[in-house]
């Protein structure tokens, strides 16, 4: 049997290494997809590794092998006989020869294919939701985590932030490659801004699995309260919310959905980078064309400030822009806790003892998972000894569930509290609808954008036990506050006293 041979121009250090480097790194890849196809289930690490970090190293080494053959072929030729030819021969009678094409004919195609393979699937990890989330893990998990916990936990992270098209996709990676480059040297803002930039058009993304066409009539809801006394009281608000929109073909687009674009056009300019502070609104007709400007009547854009900004179009972001990151405030945890028996009602005080320990400023998740575990017996030790004894389980209870709503909520390593992140939907904690619906927007005809509250909702029934109500007809209920406040609520923003502690 002949020994196979290779061109002799083969057998130089720079081929040889570059062969060696080719190999182990192909026998490299194939071990980690074993490893990852038994595992069953992608690690984000690994996926970086075998799909971007290692092809390179493949190719770079397949690259070497004719590098060496060209340089060795230079060498001979400078120092060897004058009849070697400028350019190689290729003779397929020759056994060397006809092996080292088979080679390079197999290897080519090997890589070919194994490369589309591997761009598709690169493709599809830098698409998945444990490339996001968690490969820039300490930076992203505020945002995964409470991605794990909203409505859409099972919505890929691109569907909402890339959506389809090649255009987005080549965008995005480009804006990743820097956010890793950011993430690796720890050059990234704590917390991350919002409002995103350039998120893209909602028509694009949010629209492609909701219709808005096909929205409408009411919704209705239940916040569940707890008052900040010793009983904790119950105070409960059923309401019915007029979500509305429809399609403008049956005339239906009414409600709160009337602002997603669908017979009119709404755009704003806002004074401050989150979109808090809305003085100017200018609303178009699609339909007759007639255009309405409302602006803040005690502090009005200057001519200049108009001319200077670029009216942004609302759409579903500027009411959603919470739709899987909701940041809750320590309050609607503890209510939520609460009302879920995680933590026992009975237990004196406990909502205020327990969002007070949630709501103080902690620099790590640690210290402060040790400073509930400490404040909330402390408590009852000092204030209920005898309770303190007959319900140790109970406090302890309450100790693990407000150090679990805490670590759900609050991420201190990334100083990301419930008020960095203004939830648009509602007004109780952040000005929300009140933006423009605070009674203070007026247009030079003298029309004021609602904040009667009956144009957004209906109070079903409200408060608890003696003090409880509830709605006889259509119209619903006038709104009881559950403390005396006179009727400070009128004319007051919820916000501006409640701001997700006891207010
Ligand atoms: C249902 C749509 C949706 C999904 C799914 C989604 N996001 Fe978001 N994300 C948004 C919106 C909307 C914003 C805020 C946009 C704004 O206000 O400008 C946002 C904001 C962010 C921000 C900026 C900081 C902030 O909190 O405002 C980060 C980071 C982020 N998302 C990461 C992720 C990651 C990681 C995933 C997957 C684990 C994900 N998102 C899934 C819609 C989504
Ligand atoms: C891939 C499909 C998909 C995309 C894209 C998507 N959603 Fe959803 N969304 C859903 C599904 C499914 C539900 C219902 C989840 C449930 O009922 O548990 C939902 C529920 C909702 C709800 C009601 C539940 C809640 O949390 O109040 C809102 C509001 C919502 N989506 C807004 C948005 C917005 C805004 C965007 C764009 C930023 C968006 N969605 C993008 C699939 C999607
Ligand atoms: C003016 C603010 C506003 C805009 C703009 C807006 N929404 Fe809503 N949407 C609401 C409110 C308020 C509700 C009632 C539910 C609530 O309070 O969370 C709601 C409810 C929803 C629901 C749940 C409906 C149901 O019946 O379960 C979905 C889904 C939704 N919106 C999607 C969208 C999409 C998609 C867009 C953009 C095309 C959009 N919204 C634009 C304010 C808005
Ligand atoms: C950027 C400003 C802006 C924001 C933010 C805003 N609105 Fe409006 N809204 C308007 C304007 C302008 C009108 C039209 C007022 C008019 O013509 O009387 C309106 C009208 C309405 C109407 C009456 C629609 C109809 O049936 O004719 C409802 C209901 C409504 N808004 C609910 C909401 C809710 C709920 C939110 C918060 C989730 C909200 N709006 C946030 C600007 C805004
Ligand atoms: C422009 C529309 C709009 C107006 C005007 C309005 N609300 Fe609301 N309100 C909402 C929406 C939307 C929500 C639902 C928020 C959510 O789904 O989290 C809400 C939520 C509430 C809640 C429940 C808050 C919570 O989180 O527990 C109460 C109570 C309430 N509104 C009372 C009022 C009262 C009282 C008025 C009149 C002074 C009023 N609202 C005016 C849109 C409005
Ligand atoms: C002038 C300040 C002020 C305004 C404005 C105000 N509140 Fe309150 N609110 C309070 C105080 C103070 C308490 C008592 C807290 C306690 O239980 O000790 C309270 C308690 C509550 C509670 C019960 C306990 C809790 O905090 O969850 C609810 C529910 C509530 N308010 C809803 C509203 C709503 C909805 C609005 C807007 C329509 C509003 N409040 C406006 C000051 C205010």
């Amino acid at each position: 049997m002949t020994k196979v041979r290779f061109p002799r121009l083969a057998y130089n250090k720079i081929s040889m290494a570059g062969l060696a480097l080719a190999l182990m790194t192909a026998l490299t890849i194939a071990f980690f997809l074993s490893v990852q196809s038994r595992e069953g289930r992608a690690n984000p690490y690994l996926g970086i590794f075998v799909y971007m970090v290692l092809p390179p190293f493949l190719l770079i080494g397949l690259l070497l092998v004719p590098v060496g053959m060209v340089r060795q072929w230079k060498r001979i030729r400078k120092y060897g006989k004058s009849a070697i030819p400028s350019w190689p021969l290729i003779d397929f009678n020759n056994t060397t020869h006809r092996n080292a094409f088979i080679v390079f004919l197999a290897g080519g195609l090997i890589y070919g294919v194994l490369s589309t393979v591997g761009a598709y699937q690169a493709y599809h990890h830098t698409e998945s939701v444990s490339f996001c989330g968690q490969t820039c893990h300490s930076v992203m998990k505020p945002e995964h985590v409470a991605y794990q916990n909203s409505s859409h936990a099972r919505v890929p992270c691109t569907a909402c932030h890339v959506g389809e098209g090649a255009g987005w996709y080549a965008k995005s990676k480009l804006s990743g490659a820097y956010q890793v480059y950011a993430t690796t040297l720890k050059k990234y803002p704590r917390p991350i801004p919002t409002p995103i930039k350039n998120l893209r058009p909602a028509q694009e993304t949010c629209e492609q699995c909701h219709w808005p066409q096909k929205f409408f009539g009411g919704q209705q809801r239940q916040f569940n309260h707890h008052m900040y006394d010793e009983a904790n009281t119950p105070w409960p608000i059923n309401m019915l919310i007029k979500t509305g929109g429809g399609d403008p073909k049956t005339g239906q687009t009414a409600g709160i959905h009337w602002h997603m674009n669908i017979g009119v056009k709404v755009e704003y300019i806002d004074r401050d980078e989150r979109r808090q502070d809305i003085p100017w609104i200018r609303v178009t007709d699609r339909l007759t064309g007639r255009v309405t400007l409302y602006q803040d009547e005690d502090n009005p854009l200057s001519e200049e400030e108009i001319q200077a900004a670029t009216p942004r179009v609302m759409d579903c972001m500027d009411c959603h822009n919470r739709p899987s990151h909701k940041f809750r405030s320590p309050e609607f945890a503890v209510d939520r806790a609460i009302l879920t028996g995680q933590i026992d009602r009975s237990l004196p005080s406990i909502k205020r003892v327990a969002v007070e320990a949630m709501a103080e400023e902690y620099q790590t998740e640690d210290e402060a998972k040790r400073s509930i575990a400490t404040k909330i017996p402390d408590f009852y030790r000092s204030e209920h000894p005898q309770l303190f004894l007959d319900k140790r389980v109970a406090v302890e209870q309450a100790v693990v569930a407000a150090q679990q709503q805490f670590s759900e909520t609050i991420f201190p390593e990334m100083k990301v509290r419930w008020g960095d992140y203004p939830d648009n939907i509602g007004h109780f904690i952040y000005p929300g609808c009140m933006r423009c619906h605070d009674g203070h927007k007026v247009s030079e005809e003298g029309w004021v954008i609602s904040r009667e509250c009956k144009t957004c909702h209906t109070i079903l029934s409200q408060g608890s036990g003696e003090r409880a109500e509830m709605a006889s007809s259509q119209d619903g209920l006038e709104f009881v506050h559950p403390e005396d406040i006179d009727e400070e609520w009128r004319e007051t923003g919820c916000y501006e006293c409640h701001t997700g502690t006891q207010p």
